[in-house]
């Protein structure tokens, strides 16, 4: 990567190049072995219940049970009368960082990287979403790099904008969840709970999240997940091998539409599922009603083999690859510290680069709470 634009009337809060840039293309740079990832542990996990209050326990953890698919469910039924999070709110990372604040000083320490899951899963899958921008801040406290999503302005309008029918795809996500989970493990619920979900009302406030630890390459990350499900009683050693996403999918009625879902979609469930150690994804196919028609299980570990020697299809190497040499990009041009330094680090589809530049801060995203306590 090179500097651009270090002019030397540079300011003194612009020590740095104005921007640094990193370039996406050619992917051939990431065709290489797969570098080093260790399985994800959890190291401590919560929960925000229907009021989208945070609690240190595991009250909103839910157990997978397979839907009845007979008479066929619609996943657009309930949609006028759903619960949900107001877009415009944005939480930043602070249920990460409350969280984090529940554990020894050190921990965190010696972590390179803070993120929730999303982000990750979008630095692992821009090699093949070269069209989709994005935006996220960055923050360094010691050794450790705090990312969080950078909400636009734009981004949030786009949202405002959506169709009806957008708005409803979207809550057929939810409702698939509530089709297939259930308060308590499944050998102990009655049949009338197993009946009573199909009318459940969707809340997208609550939430079950697993904090955990992993290492890509020489990068030790905390990241933090939202949790569909569980299979059966949480283990104390390594929940996330019983965890299990649940997503849905157009019904794949014709070879055109197999062929965009493992292009576009296998590859955002794969990397989503994958970071967080998650060894199954149980998707929902819906028709275009909305019915849902069939449900499968796919695992994780299946999702490169699926797609790898087909034409224009994605290969997890170079995924990983990408996202190791991206996080030391990160890494090596996020240098100044404290809550109040901030960076954007933004990718552009117009040049396919990845730029890093200081910010102006508004606002730190580390919290008071956090930015006031021992781990600053
Ligand atoms: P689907 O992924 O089945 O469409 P998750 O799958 O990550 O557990 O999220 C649950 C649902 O939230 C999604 O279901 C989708 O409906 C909605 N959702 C999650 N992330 C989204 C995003 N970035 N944009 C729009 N909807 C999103
Ligand atoms: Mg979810
Ligand atoms: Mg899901």
């Amino acid at each position: 990567y090179a500097p651009v634009d270090s002019g030397p009337e540079s300011s003194k809060a612009m020590k740095l190049p104005t921007q640094l840039k990193f370039s996406v293309r050619p992917l051939s740079k990431y065709r290489r072995l797969f570098p080093r990832f260790s399985e994800p542990k959890e190291i401590i996990s919560f929960s925000y219940d229907s009021v989208r209050k945070q609690h240190m326990d595991d009250r909103e953890l839910k157990y997978f049970c397979a839907p009845a698919l007979n008479p066929a469910p619609s996943l657009f039924d309930g949609f006028e009368k759903q619960i949900r999070r107001d877009p415009s709110i944005n939480e930043h990372i602070d249920g990460l960082l409350t969280a984090l604040l529940h554990l020894p000083k050190q921990t965190t320490a010696d972590a390179d990287f803070v993120m929730y899951r999303g982000m990750l899963t979008r630095l692992f899958v821009t090699p093949y979403s070269l069209r989709d921008a994005w935006s996220m801040n960055a923050t360094r406290i010691g050794r450790t790099i705090y990312i969080e999503d950078n909400v636009t302005s734009e981004a949030i309008e786009n949202r405002r904008g959506s169709s009806q029918l957008h708005e409803k795809l979207m809550y057929s996500g939810y409702k698939f969840e509530g089709l297939c989970v259930l308060d308590k493990p499944a050998s102990r619920c009655t049949a009338e709970d197993l009946a009573k979900r199909r009318d459940a009302t969707v809340n997208t406030h609550s939430e079950y999240c697993s904090v955990f630890r992993t290492k890509l390459g020489k990068f030790s990350i905390i990241s933090g997940a939202e949790i569909d499900c569980i299979d059966g009683e949480k283990p104390s050693e390594f929940p996330s091998r019983m965890y299990r996403e649940l997503k849905t999918a157009n019904l794949l009625d014709t070879p055109r539409k197999q062929e965009s879902f493992d292009r576009f979609k296998l590859i955002k469930f794969w990397a989503q599922s994958f970071i967080a150690g998650i060894p199954v994804v149980t998707v929902g196919y819906r028709d275009a009603d909305g019915v849902l028609r069939h449900v499968e299980d796919i695992q994780t570990q299946d999702m490169p083999r699926r797609v790898r020697g087909r034409r224009s299809m994605w290969e997890a190497n170079v995924c990983m690859n990408f996202a190791e040499q991206i996080l030391g990009f990160i890494k090596d041009a996020v240098k100044e510290q404290g809550p109040q330094t901030q960076y954007c680090i933004e990718y552009d589809p117009q040049t396919q680069d990845i730029g890093i530049e200081l910010s102006k801060i508004q606002t730190p995203f580390l919290t008071p709470e956090y930015a006031s306590s021992s781990h600053c």
